[in-house]
C-alpha cells in the first residue's frame, strides 16, 4: 500500500450558468503523503478554494479524479462522500462557519457528536483540549458573535481536529490574523500535526508562513507553476 492519504488525478473544474463558463481549475494533479504539510500559495482568484472544495469532496470536479486512501472519492454520492470527510478528513473553512447559536466548546465538540456512539464526557474532554490548545480556554461559553476574527478561526481549527483528522485541509486559516499570531498558529499545527501524525493542505497568501511546509505548491489561474 502506498503512503498517499490524498491524491488528485487531473483535476478540471468548470462553473457554468447558461452560456457562461469559467474554466477555473485546468488539469491538476497532487499527491498528500501521510504525515505531510503541503502549502498551497497563489494569488487571489487563482483558484485555491476551488481545489480545496473539490479535494475535500465538498464540490465535485468537472473532469479528473480524487483518491482518498487509494479509493475513489469524488463520484460518490453526497451521504458516503460526508461520511468518509467526517471520518478522515477535517475543513478549515475561508469563511469558518461557525453555527453562530452555540458555544465555542459546542462548535467544536459538534463533528464528535454526529459520530454515533461517543460519551459526551470524553467529546467534551477533547473540545476542551483542542481551545485549550489554539489558546482559548478563557473562551469557552463565547458564541461566534462574541469572540473576535481570529478567534473565531482559532475556534475552526480546533473543530477542524477535534476527531483527529488523517488529512487537515486549511483555507487561509491565518487569514485574518497579525502576523505573530499566525506563526503561532503554524507552529501548533506543526505540533500537532506530529501528535496526530497528520497530513495538511494549507492554503496562505503568505510566503513566509507557507515556507514552514514540507512542500510548497504555487497556483496561477488553475494551473501549478
Ligand atoms: N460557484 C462559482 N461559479 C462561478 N465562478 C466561480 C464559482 N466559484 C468560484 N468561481 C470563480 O473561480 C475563480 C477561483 O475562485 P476561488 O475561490 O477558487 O479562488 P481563490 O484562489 O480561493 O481566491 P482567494 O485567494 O481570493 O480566496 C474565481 O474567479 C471565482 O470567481
Ligand atoms: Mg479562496
Amino acid at each position: 500500500m502506498s503512503n498517499i492519504v490524498l491524491e488528485a488525478k487531473n483535476i478540471s473544474k468548470t462553473f457554468s450558468e447558461g452560456k457562461s463558463h469559467v474554466e477555473v481549475l485546468k488539469g491538476l494533479s497532487l499527491q498528500v503523503h501521510a504525515g505531510e504539510f503541503v502549502s498551497i500559495v497563489g494569488s487571489s482568484g487563482s483558484g485555491k478554494s476551488t481545489l480545496l472544495h473539490v479535494l475535500g469532496g465538498l464540490d465535485r470536479p468537472t473532469e479528473g479524479e480524487v483518491f482518498l486512501n487509494d479509493k475513489r472519492f469524488d463520484n460518490l454520492n453526497e451521504t458516503h462522500r460526508g461520511n468518509l470527510r467526517n471520518a478522515h478528513l477535517g475543513f478549515v473553512y475561508q469563511f469558518h462557519h461557525l453555527l453562530p447559536e452555540f458555544s465555542a466548546l459546542e462548535n467544536v465538540a459538534m463533528p464528535l457528536m454526529l459520530r454515533k456512539g461517543t460519551q459526551y464526557k470524553e467529546v467534551k474532554e477533547k473540545a476542551e483540549y483542542l481551545l485549550e490548545r489554539v489558546g482559548l480556554s478563557h473562551r469557552l461559553t463565547h458564541k461566534p458573535g462574541e469572540l473576535s476574527g481570529g478567534e473565531r478561526q482559532r475556534v475552526a481549527l480546533a473543530r477542524a481536529l477535534v476527531a483527529k483528522p488523517q488529512v487537515m485541509l486549511a483555507d487561509e486559516p491565518t487569514g485574518n490574523l497579525d502576523r505573530h499570531t499566525a506563526k503561532g498558529i503554524f507552529d501548533l499545527l506543526n505540533d500537532l500535526k506530529a501528535e496526530f501524525n497528520m497530513a495538511m493542505l494549507i492554503v496562505t497568501h503568505d510566503e513566509g508562513l507557507a515556507r514552514s511546509a514540507d512542500k510548497i505548491l504555487h497556483m496561477q489561474d488553475g494551473i501549478w507553476v
